[in-house]
């Protein structure tokens, strides 16, 4: 079957790559279904409309987030069997460990249970109070813990990644006259450069701005750490839209950008397709060292840092597949045709399709809604509401407190488990979007009632502000 509708121009523009089908079929089959209307009301209600505060069993398709979701392959589940659970020196770490050397080069693996103690421990090195931490935008966890560290997160994004309208194929980008003036002022922790930056879109760096931050760093003897959680996607974006890479391999291009890092954090339970695991990986012994140190006491002893021998053998398989070009392309490409048929029907979406989710601007999908009567975590309600689909907002929520201007993006995320779900499930999400943005006047701004004090989106709670009137 062809699942390319080459009439869309949104495909011919990712020449010369198109939608193929799968490079796998389904072995294992996990039963979902669509709670009647009623009931999605009620659960909607428990839940604070939070979709976070959900239970999956009143979710039909579930694009809450790309971590921990995705399938894993036989070769990972059949690796699992071989894991060594030593308590030190185990096998399975020292397989981990050969896989990361391998696939990203870097010297020193601390494996931890999963990217949030990988930033934990990095910021415990190398932050102390007063610090800054200059990063494109910010991930939720990853400010949190330099925060908790005592540092000044300081967001030196390009000016397009907060543009959901532009379509700059490199929102991932730093700007570089703000990195050099927060590092002329000194003081700096490390720098933070995120692949594939989650909160912009899923938009990438490319390798021509990695190099610039790489030497300013260096000129200014700044440790370099790079949030690799999706560099996979970010090379094959790389390969597609830089100009002299198409003719790369994707592991090189992988390599091309650890190469340019003293360091990265890993979650993963994205692009390696693991439910739970993390890394930090450097290349300075001394700082390998200090990781090492706390480690033992945050999260396990060194060779298993939190995961299993089974969960570091299906990782370091795992890790391996990450750099299989139709594997990425695959989940990169289903997440451009869902934006392709919500585009299509003129729905506002960050442009252009990210790597791992489809983003809608909900200030444009709502613009009834102020934004202090949260349309992000509106919308998320609605759509679960109109078809058990559950999304994940990204807007004043997500943010913390003090931190997002009011004019800040206001998103809401649908995003695709890798190897999960087929082409039916994401025309039968378009749909639910499609028609609800016709009735979007229907859809009512929201009231916080609880708001936990960190982290906030996980556990708030909310109530309408009027009848969602839409289904
Ligand atoms: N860095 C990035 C870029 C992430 O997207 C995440 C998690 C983390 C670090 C933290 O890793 O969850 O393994 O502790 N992102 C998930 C998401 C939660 O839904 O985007 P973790």
């Amino acid at each position: 079957m062809c699942v390319v509708r080459p009439d869309v121009a949104f495909f011919r523009d990712l020449d010369p790559v198109f939608v193929h089908a799968p490079p796998y079929k389904i072995k294992v089959v996990e039963p979902i279904a669509l709670p009647p209307l009623e009931e999605r009301r009620l659960a909607l209600e428990h839940a604070g409309y939070n979709t976070f505060l959900l239970r999956s069993d009143d979710v039909y398709v579930d694009l809450l987030t790309d971590s921990g979701t995705s399938a894993m392959s036989q070769e990972q589940r059949s690796a699992a069997e071989l894991g060594d659970e030593a308590y030190a020196g185990s096998r399975s770490f020292f397989r981990l460990e050969r896989a990361v050397r391998e696939v990203y080069g870097y010297r020193h693996v601390v494996p931890t249970h999963q990217g949030r103690g990988a930033e934990h421990l990095l910021s415990r090195v190398l932050v102390a109070p007063g610090m800054l931490v200059p990063s494109n935008l910010y991930f939720t966890t990853s400010r949190a813990h330099a925060e908790l560290a005592g540092g000044i997160w300081v967001d030196v994004a390009c000016a397009e990644a907060t543009q959901p309208e532009s379509s700059f194929a490199f929102k991932g980008n730093i700007d570089l006259d703000k990195l050099e003036a927060v590092l002329h002022a000194g003081n700096v922790a490390f720098v933070r450069q995120e692949a594939c930056l989650n909160m912009a879109g899923g938009q990438p760096f490319s390798i021509e701005n990695l190099t610039q931050v790489r030497a300013l760093t260096r000129e200014y003897d700044v440790p370099f750490i790079l949030d690799a959680t999706r560099s996979s996607e970010n090379a094959l974006f790389v390969k597609r839209k830089e100009h002299g890479y198409a003719q790369r391999s994707l592991p090189d291009v992988v390599r091309l950008i650890a190469d340019l890092s003293d360091g990265a954090i890993f979650s993963s339970k994205k692009d390696h397709f693991v439910p739970i695991g993390g890394l930090v990986a450097v290349n300075d012994d001394l700082l390998a060292e200090k990781l090492r140190e706390l480690v033992v006491v945050f999260e396990g002893f060194p060779h298993y840092g939190g995961m299993s021998g089974a969960a570091m053998e299906a990782l370091a398989q795992g890790i391996r597949e990450a750099v299989d070009e139709p594997t990425v392309a695959h989940h990169v490409d289903q997440v451009a045709y869902l934006a392709s048929l919500l585009q299509e029907a003129g729905v506002p979406i960050v442009l252009p399709p990210g790597a791992h989710a489809v983003f809608l601007d909900a200030k444009r999908f709502l613009p009834h809604v102020p934004q202090d009567e949260f349309p992000a975590q509106a919308l998320a309600a609605a759509i679960y509401l109109a078809g058990g689909v559950r999304t994940m907002e990204r807007g004043i929520v997500s943010g913390q407190h003090g931190h997002d201007p009011y004019d800040g993006l206001e998103l809401v995320r649908l995003t695709l488990p890798r190897r999960v779900y087929t082409q039916e499930h994401l025309s039968y999400v378009a749909e639910v979007v499609v028609d609800l943005y016709a009735h979007a006047r229907s859809v009512p701004g929201l009231r916080m009632t609880y708001e936990p004090p960190s982290l906030r989106f996980f556990q708030a709670r909310f109530e309408p502000l009027g009848a969602f009137a839409l289904v």
